[in-house]
């Protein structure tokens, strides 16, 4: 087969060493993909935007199947338009995208079907949403109802931090993303990572993660899109798994599917264990990053048969085989990220840390200049460590980024401390 993974980040990394290594695998492409991309298959200069250009080439070349990495491509319906011109896709179309691109409409959709999440309310002006927030008093969540990056959540601890995020929304501080307000319920609980691949009607569960998402250490300093993670996440355990399939997840395609717009794709639900049980945060509509870069290496079953299954709508009575092992990854990040990360300088001995046993190298933001590799985004690399447990996972994460000469780059010194803990008893 010949297939096309879009995106450029560690995520899309992941997935293509997990799909270059299926043996249903012909020929790879990965638009635009990074450095690592390159070792797995062949990164292509293409604007993904370019919806036409995007169906062009697959045509061109006889793509049999476009595996779409990250959000903001489905949201723009990318799916859709494939679809259309006959090509296979996996990922969900623009309207069953909204799952992730609105977050009021995912509240919406959990208050219809009962699902359980957060108290909410919607607000499109600056005095209905201020009176609400002082109806409800701190501290209390708010959040522009679009796409932000990532910076589309304040979690207010008192009023007077509340009506400043409102004010900075609507005054336009987030762009279009904060012309609708969602203001929520502060939940109180340990975090997981939660996916599911799905066919539209099945869901079929993979393994869990968790994500740190502060950038410093001891969850402090601002959000990031994640500065690494492990899996499996203790937290999860099978009861808690089958109440979140149960509770959440079947009943979300359940729901978009009677609303005629089924969900294709990998459902990723943001998931607080609360003492009352799962409630959801957030769907995002594709693998989490750095999520992906620890399912990925403990997922033992070829994916192409999983995701080709999902487009096919046969995922009923489909399996997949994971690693007893932990995997834990550490991002590399460039001095200044998440605010302004300073691009441009050189990482030294990848060479070594990539020949370690147990541990794997992802790219992000990397690329190559004058047969250099340097820095060319926030999120730069995953050092990824395999182990028994996660506190040895954790070790050889670790020691491999000990073992990379890069002077600008900074890193968390402490994921995975949860789980550890937890080993530790
Ligand atoms: P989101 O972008 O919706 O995933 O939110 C980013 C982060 O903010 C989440 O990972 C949580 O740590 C936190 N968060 C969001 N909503 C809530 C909530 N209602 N209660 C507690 N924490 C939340
Ligand atoms: N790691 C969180 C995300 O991918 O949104």
């Amino acid at each position: 087969m010949k297939i096309l993974l879009i995106g450029s980040g560690g995520r899309e990394h992941a997935l293509a060493w997990a799909i270059s290594a299926s043996p249903l695998c012909d020929k790879l492409f990965i638009a635009p993909g990074n450095p690592g991309t390159a070792q797995c298959g062949e990164n292509i200069a293409m604007d993904v935007a370019d919806h036409a250009a995007v169906v062009a080439f697959c045509k061109l070349q006889g793509v049999d199947l476009v595996v779409v990495g990250p959000e903001g491509p489905l949201v723009a319906g990318i799916a859709d338009d494939l679809r259309q011109a006959g090509i296979k896709v996996f990922g969900p179309s623009k309207a069953a995208a909204q799952l992730e691109g609105s977050k009021a409409f995912t509240k919406e959709l959990c208050a219809e079907f009962a699902i359980p999440t957060a108290g909410f309310g919607r607000f499109s002006d600056a005095a209905a949403a201020k009176a609400y927030v002082a109806s409800q008093g701190a501290p209390i969540v708010i959040k522009a109802d679009g796409l932000a990056a990532g910076k589309g959540v304040v979690m207010a601890e008192t009023l007077d931090e509340a009506n400043e995020a409102i004010e900075m929304m609507f005054a336009g501080g987030l762009g279009s993303a904060g012309a609708e307000v969602v203001i929520e319920e502060w939940m109180v609980g340990e975090e997981a990572s939660f996916f599911a691949l799905c066919d539209g009607t099945h869901a079929l569960a993979l393994a869990s993660a968790q994500d740190h998402k502060r950038v410093g250490d001891g969850d402090t300093g601002p959000n990031t899109g994640g500065m690494g993670a492990y899996s499996p996440a203790p937290v999860m355990t099978p009861a808690m798994e089958e109440r979140v399939m149960a509770e959440i997840v079947r009943p979300t395609l359940a729901g978009m599917a009677q609303r005629g717009t089924p969900f294709q794709g990998v459902l990723f639900a943001g998931l607080m264990i609360t003492p009352q049980g799962p409630k959801l945060i957030e769907y995002n509509v594709r693998f989490g990053d750095p999520e992906c870069e620890v399912l990925m290496p403990r997922l033992k079953s070829d994916i192409l048969p999983a995701l080709i299954a999902a487009c096919d709508g046969v995922l009923g009575d489909f399996d997949l085989r994971w690693s007893d092992q932990a995997a834990l990854t550490v991002v590399l990040a460039a001095t200044g990220y998440p605010a302004k990360p300073e691009t441009g300088s050189v990482i030294r001995g990848l060479e070594k840390t990539e020949a370690l046993e147990n541990v794997l190298v992802f790219h992000a933001g990397t690329k190559l200049k004058n047969g250099d590799l340097v820095a060319n985004g926030g999120r730069v690399l995953n050092v990824v460590g395999l182990g028994r447990t996660v506190a040895e996972a954790q070790a050889r994460a670790y020691r491999a980024v000990d073992a990379i000469d890069w002077p600008e780059g900074f890193c968390r010194r402490d994921i995975g401390w949860q789980a550890v803990k937890r080993e530790q008893g």
